[in-house]
């Protein structure tokens, strides 16, 4: 009662209530404020993480345009449950050049952070056209009509250079070869790609070696998500904990 009471001095006071609603925007404003200030110290430096392929930048676009952020997350957190079924939890840096992020919060299919290299190229294309077909019981939809889209690609240059206005590092060499770099990934000569984004997967990885599809993409980009850190050269210093 008393201190309905005493607060009721302080509705029927304009400097007192003033004073209130001003100590409380201070304190709520240095709460939201000053973890800003140590911003740059939450990324790690890491070696490993680059901008995407031309051709898994593909497969990216065709993954927001599916709508597969819907049921899949890309961050593991860092609790123990997660990092035993995913593995390690991911780090900021790893996200750094995704220009909309994929974090998502909803699973209703596993998260997809590490996803790259569990399983061949063709699993994936199979569970791509018909989920059901390697997982039984799966309630993922199927996406048949990606194996036989051809990949648009004519506009690539464009999209890397649009990229760079954000801040992503593509070089002037990687924006005037990225039709080229996006073909020779797709057709296997490796070589050519890995120099400009080392780890790069490619091949025939859809199954048919005639046409550049966009499951080639998708594929390519499922295939390299999570894998560009070295984990065992990476040292988070106390957060290891959980690993
Ligand atoms: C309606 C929800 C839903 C949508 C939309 C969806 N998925 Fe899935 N996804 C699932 C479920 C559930 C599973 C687990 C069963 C299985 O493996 O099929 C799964 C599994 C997967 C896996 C295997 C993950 C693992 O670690 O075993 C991959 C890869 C995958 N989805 C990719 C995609 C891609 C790419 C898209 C968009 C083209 C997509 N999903 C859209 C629900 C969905």
């Amino acid at each position: 009662m008393s201190l309905i009471k005493q607060h009721e001095k302080i509705e029927k006071n304009v400097l007192l209530l003033t004073l209130g609603i001003f100590l409380t925007i201070i304190i709520g404003g240095i709460v939201e404020i000053v973890p800003l200030f140590s911003i740059q110290n939450t990324i790690e430096k890491v070696d490993g993480v680059r901008p995407y392929s031309p051709l898994e930048l593909q497969g990216r676009n065709i993954y927001i345009r599916e709508g597969c952020y819907n049921c899949h997350s890309q961050m593991i957190r860092p609790f123990r449950d997660e990092v035993e079924r995913y593995g390690h939890y991911s780090l900021a840096a790893e996200s750094k050049y995704d220009h909309p992020f994929q974090w998502g919060s909803k699973r209703t299919g596993p998260d997809l952070a590490r996803v790259g290299g569990k399983y061949s190229n063709e699993w994936h294309t199979r569970h791509m056209i018909d989920p059901r077909s390697v997982v039984p019981e799966s309630i993922m939809p199927g996406y048949p009509h990606l194996i036989e889209t051809p990949l648009e690609y004519d506009d690539m240059a464009d999209h890397l250079r649009t990229l760079r206005i954000v801040g992503v590092p593509y070089t002037d060499d990687q924006i005037e070869n990225a039709v080229a770099h996006l073909e020779a990934q797709a057709n296997g000569d490796l070589d050519a790609v890995t120099e400009a984004y080392p780890k790069a997967v490619g091949g025939d990885l859809d199954g048919n070696p005639d046409m550049i599809t966009e499951m080639d993409a998708l594929v390519a980009y499922l295939q390299m998500l999570g894998t560009l850190v070295d984990f065992s050269e990476f040292d988070a210093g106390e957060a290891n904990a959980y690993r």
